[in-house]
């Protein structure tokens, strides 16, 4: 992170004791502190229903910064100047009493206001309304808030309303943590600052684009959240998207928000359906079933924690997208994400055409096809897989493939990659919605995602079986093969 966070902020915490505030709002913001980011008067009210002192909410919020930042970056001078930041109310934001107290606090400081809605979005409409009736909020004021904006279009669409009757689109911030990620970023700057890329990336030089999201985890005991949502609402209408459309858009004019939303808004109006004819080709869902992860016997979706019996709920996806425009005509995005697959790897995988005419050995041809491999995490880095004479007087013009590989963590060791969420509050609180989520984003990838989702309206529908610790179903193996090619991991 270059330069000062210049503004003073007033940062409003709703929701201040979850789950996503301790375990990374608040460690987010103490690391901007300890990078000098946070100007010397800003300050952070936290706000819960927990009947409790400011002492006491410090006290539980040094725990949960030192359990979730690393030992070696936990500075204790640093901590208790975060610390002495924060204050914390408790009141019942449903009601309208508290938010007198909100002015009370707010009359004794003066920066610019954030409101961070940390809370389920069912509590947005109302929150926002008492904001603007109690008069806590100007044309000024920015409003975090976090995914999942609806669980289909026409939900998604009464939340943005509910805020949009206060909000201007300006002032709202909708956050996919994944845009706050450091190699996300770099997305664009490979793409818009290497002019070697600019000129390959398109349906003349890529053959096709593989996306994977894998997470070794199972729902970690949010099996109420995710069994209403599942994999496709979860990772897809947002994470996964959002990748598709840094992958895929055309060069914005500037690095402005809107400029970068408009290229990435095309994208999403040009993803062709999945119509009942194309599922058996272009759409897997699957489930996990018992089996291990990292050694140790897991159990099944169905087995978990508070699971109802028979869900059909699916923790896997795989598709087949493909973007109807000139750049990207013919070029499959083979798109998958799942839980309790047998690692946390997000990468993405470019996959270049090869030479027009082929000279080397016969046998080698299959090798001959560049391949951009980006990976988000772990391990951020990109590497260019590039085909090089094998060494050796008895090799004759033998190729091998290796990379060029750039590994952030050692190219770069003097930096720390910094959490998604440091990169978030920091932008959100210098103004900057360039890595937030515009309203029609969001509602044209809930059209798409509802339309994919309609066929498994069926209740009898079971989505495909795999164990845990595994790729998935085989059909997304197939989905992939029967096409002539492999997912990177099996190639
Ligand atoms: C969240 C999803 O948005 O992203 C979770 O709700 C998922 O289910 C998480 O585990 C993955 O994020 P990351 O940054 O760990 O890849």
């Amino acid at each position: 992170m270059v330069g000062k966070s210049s503004t003073r902020c007033d940062l409003i915490m709703f929701g201040a004791l979850g789950d996503l505030a301790q375990r990374k709002l608040f460690p987010a913001l103490y690391q901007l502190e300890r990078a000098g980011l946070l100007e010397p008067n800003s300050r952070v009210l936290a706000l819960a229903r927990s009947d409790d002192s400011t002492a006491a909410i410090r006290a539980q919020l040094a725990e949960s910064i030192q359990s979730y930042v690393k030992a070696e970056d936990i500075d204790e001078g640093v901590l208790a100047r975060f610390l002495d930041r924060v204050d914390y109310l408790c009141f019942d934001f449903e009601s309208e009493q508290g938010y007198g107290l909100l002015n009370e606090w707010r009359a004794r400081g003066g920066g610019e206001l954030i409101v961070y809605m940390a809370t389920p979005p069912s509590l947005y409409g109302v929150i926002a309304r008492n904001l603007r009736d109690q008069g806590c909020c100007n044309a000024d004021t920015r409003i975090v808030v976090e995914k999942p904006i609806g669980h289909d279009l026409s939900s998604s669409k009464v939340i943005n309303n509910q805020l949009a009757e206060v909000f201007n689109e300006n002032q709202l911030f909708r956050i996919d943590h994944y845009l706050g990620k450091e190699t996300v970023q770099n997305l664009i700057a490979l793409r818009f600052a290497n002019n070697l890329f600019a000129t390959q990336w398109n349906q003349n030089h890529i053959s096709h684009v593989e996306i994977t999201v894998a997470e070794s985890v199972g729902i970690e005991g949010r099996w109420g959240y995710f069994d209403k949502a599942g994999q496709m609402r979860d990772m897809i209408q947002n994470h996964l998207l959002q990748l598709l459309c840094l992958i895929a858009m055309d060069p914005p004019a500037d690095l402005s928000a809107n400029s970068i939303r408009d290229e990435k808004v095309k994208v999403l109006k040009a993803l062709r359906p999945i119509t009942s004819d194309m599922i058996d080709t272009h759409l897997v869902r699957g489930q996990y079933t018992a089996g291990t992860s990292n050694g140790l016997p897991v159990p099944g979706y169905l087995q978990e924690e508070g699971a109802a019996k028979g869900s059909s709920t699916e923790t896997f996806v795989a598709l087949k997208a493909e973007i109807h425009n000139w750049r990207w005509a013919g070029v499959p995005f083979y798109i998958r994400t799942g839980k309790r697959l047998p690692e946390k790897l997000s990468q993405i995988i470019i996959h270049f055409k090869p030479a027009p005419h082929y000279i080397f050995d016969p046998d080698q041809k299959h090798l001959a096809n560049n391949k951009l491999i980006i990976r988000l995490q772990p391990d951020e880095g990109m590497e260019l897989q590039i085909l090089t004479k094998d060494q050796g007087l008895d090799k004759g013009m033998r190729l091998r493939q290796g990379p060029l590989e750039l590994t952030f963590s050692e190219a770069f060791s003097t930096s720390r990659i910094p959490d998604a969420y440091e990169r978030l509050l920091w932008e959100a609180m210098k103004g900057n919605q360039y890595l937030f989520v515009r309203r029609d984003e969001v509602e044209y990838a809930w059209h798409w995602v509802d339309q994919v989702m309609s066929h498994w309206q069926d209740p009898a529908a079971h989505p495909k079986r795999y164990a845990a610790g595994t790729w998935g179903p085989v059909a997304s193996i197939a989905m992939i093969t029967r096409d002539g090619r492999s997912w990177y991991e099996d190639a």
